[in-house]
């Protein structure tokens, strides 16, 4: 069987309850928090995926055990200075710019010199911008024009910094902020709003950290060097897996579709609030606080009268993984979108708003694209007939994902390359639209 899929149907209507893939982002830091932390720590409904498969390979080459049992993962750290890193070794983070990019903060006092490579994709990503304030704290790390691979040497004589982080990047504050865990002395970090899962993983293990919030940016100090103890976490589910069945919902004719238990942290929920500006009535319901995270479950039924959003660039960060599944709303909704400063998205596992545009093209979408905003013109009767062939490129999971949606949402023959790509984040994604009704050859 070749690594592709076809897709000839629209989805039939649907009424259905789902749970969707764990949470990566938090997977993949309770992970690396859990490596770092003193004695045992369990880890519930971890995201089997190839980025978190790729985290549990790298921490065991770093010398921490782990151990899978039937309903968790228990992970046996030793501390903050706990790695083995007496000898020279190479890591290995395949697709994960989050991994890649946290564990260079944990390998801040590392004692030789470590290698980190990547795959294809990652390995064409920026690493300068971690690579700068690391190297700030004392840590010799050095890039390859800026890209993987990255060689780091920590240092005994750590120093805290002051860090201005502008892109909004939550793998840029994160590093930082586990830079700052292993550093004597205060760590300041004024940060652009993003995902705030390492604050409240923090807090929830009274690593040192205080907060203060202004409407765009966060000062985050952290007080270092901070043991903490092992841990227990259950991993809910993904918001950003969530996002495809979200848009299919709403796109699909007298469908209705309750996604159970997933984080639904404000800093995530971007999609939510993008789509009801424009119309879409989604619901969260059976809100819970669990460790500082916001659980709940999403409720969507289709929408025909879906309009244009002129959407503000303070929401770029809270759906920055959601943007190719906005763009099919925008194109299906009556009116105008505008999107504006969406550089970071061309900085992701594949250039995203570049593929986009020619994506939306290629569908016949009209639209302007003006540096890092595009204007995407919606056509509420957007029916296609064509034959669509999907080369991604880079491999890229969204991609994929999305054109399915595209694909059962919109019409026409498909043919979409690359359907491996979901192990990096979402696994089970054709078998949940199978279950949905979805024809899938
Ligand atoms: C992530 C942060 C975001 C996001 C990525 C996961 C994280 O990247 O796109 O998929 O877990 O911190 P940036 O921090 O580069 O914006």
């Amino acid at each position: 069987m070749g690594n592709f899929i076809e897709i000839k149907q629209f989805i039939k209507p649907f009424d259905k309850n789902i749970e969707v893939s764990s949470d990566k982002s938090i997977s993949i830091r309770s992970v690396l928090l859990a490596s770092q932390a003193i004695g045992k720590s369990r880890i519930y409904n971890l995201l089997q995926s190839e980025d978190v498969i790729n985290s549990l390979n790298a921490i065991k080459k770093l010398g921490i055990k782990f151990k899978k049992f039937e309903k968790f993962y228990e992970i046996n750290g030793f501390g903050i200075n706990g790695y083995d890193t007496n000898k020279k070794i190479t890591i290995n983070a395949g697709n994960s710019g989050t991994l890649a990019r946290l564990l260079l903060g944990l390998l801040i006092n590392s004692k030789k010199q470590i290698k980190l490579i990547g795959d294809n994709s990652l390995s064409k990503r920026d690493f300068s911008r971690i690579v700068n304030p690391l190297q700030k704290f004392g840590a010799n790390i050095f890039t390859k024009k800026n890209c993987l691979p990255v060689k780091i040497s920590g240092t005994e004589f750590l120093r805290p910094i002051n860090y201005n982080e502008k892109l909004g990047s939550a793998q840029c504050k994160s590093s930082v902020m586990l830079a700052a865990l292993k550093t004597p002395g205060e760590t300041i970090i004024k940060a652009k709003k993003s995902r705030d899962h390492t604050e409240l993983l923090f807090k929830y293990l009274k690593i040192p950290i205080k907060i203060s919030k202004t409407k765009n940016y966060d000062i985050i100090r952290v007080t270092g060097p901070s043991n903490f103890r092992g841990f227990e976490y259950k991993i809910p589910g993904d918001i950003s897996s969530s996002s495809f069945f979200i848009v299919l919902a709403l796109l699909s004719r007298n469908s209705k579709i309750r996604i159970r238990n997933v984080n639904v942290n404000n800093s995530r929920t971007g999609i939510i609030k993008i789509l009801n500006k424009m119309n879409a009535k989604i619901s969260i319901r059976n809100r819970k606080n669990y460790r500082g995270e916001l659980l709940g479950d999403i409720f969507v039924k289709s929408k025909r009268n879906i309009k244009g959003i002129n959407c503000p660039k303070s929401m770029n960060s809270s759906a920055i993984d959601e943007f190719l599944v906005i763009f099919l709303v925008a194109a299906k909704a009556r009116g105008i979108s505008t999107f504006k400063n969406l550089s970071e998205l061309n900085k992701k596992e594949s250039p995203r708003l570049e593929i986009a545009v020619k994506f939306l093209k290629k569908i016949g979408v009209k639209l302007i694209r003006k540096k890092d905003n595009i204007k995407i013109y919606g056509n509420p009767k957007l029916n296609l007939k064509g034959k669509y062939t999907i080369r991604n490129f880079r491999k890229d999971h969204r991609v994929f994902m999305m054109s399915c949606i595209a694909a059962l949402s919109f019409g026409g023959s498909w043919r979409i390359e690359d359907k491996d790509s979901v192990k990096t984040s979402f696994p089970n994604f054709l078998k949940l639209l199978k279950k949905l009704g979805a024809e899938i050859i």
